[in-house]
């Protein structure tokens, strides 16, 4: 859909007005939405059948390398990463990268308007077990909706503003729960967001 409508748009653009053009760019628009979805979708998925491997895990290793490359790949945004060291955990390396990959995405993501954007990372601890958090001061959302918020496809923000599927913490949910543990979050509009997260076994 999306390489046609560029062919289209591409041999015969002199032969439109705008509004085909702007039309063509919709369902090119709409098309890669709708690409990105199925491969949400699919690696949704795969999380839910995934073999696990437990092993100590060096998350604050593994959150580290996800800044850094985050920043790589978005040089324009000057974001403070403040990241508590040597912290490890019991868990799947390879799930809770993709799990923490997501959170530190959204972080991301929600901080962009703030011109002094922070995330943190780091661990405190409730009933003697260790509560892992990733903590932003981005847009924030009301705790009204927070419900909602690991449900697929549900977002609290509009494509509009901050694009996005949905998935995210659908996936990131799973795989907690896959390692017996449990996720929720804190937010306050226009004042950020901490999504704290335990792994059962711990
Ligand atoms: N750090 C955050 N700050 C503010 N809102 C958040 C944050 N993380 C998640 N949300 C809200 O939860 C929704 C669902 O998150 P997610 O499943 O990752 O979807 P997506 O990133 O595609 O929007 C987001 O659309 C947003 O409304
Ligand atoms: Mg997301």
């Amino acid at each position: 859909m999306n390489g046609f409508s560029e062919e289209v748009l591409l041999n015969y653009g002199e032969k439109l007005d705008e509004q085909g053009k702007d039309s063509l760019n919709r369902i090119r628009k709409a098309s890669q939405t709708m690409s990105q979805l199925i491969d949400d979708i699919l690696k949704l998925s795969r999380i839910t059948r995934a073999d696990i491997h437990f092993d100590k895990v060096n998350i604050s290793g593994l959150v580290n390398t996800i800044g850094s490359e985050i920043k790589i790949a978005h040089p324009e945004r000057q974001v403070i990463f403040v990241i508590q060291p040597e912290i490890e955990a019991y868990g799947d390396s390879n799930l809770l990268n993709i799990a923490l990959t997501n959170l530190i995405e959204n972080s991301w993501k929600f901080t962009i308007k703030n011109s002094q954007a922070r995330i943190e990372f780091g661990v405190t601890r409730e009933d003697g077990k260790p509560v892992y958090f990733v903590k932003d001061n981005g847009v924030g959302f009301d705790m009204k909706y927070a419900d909602k918020l690991f449900q697929p496809f549900r977002r609290l923000h509009t494509d509009r503003e901050f694009p996005g599927t949905g998935i995210g913490l659908a996936t990131v949910q799973r795989i907690i729960q896959r390692h017996g543990g449990r996720i929720w979050a804190e937010s306050e509009p226009g004042k950020g967001t901490t999504l704290f997260f335990n792994l059962g076994g711990e």
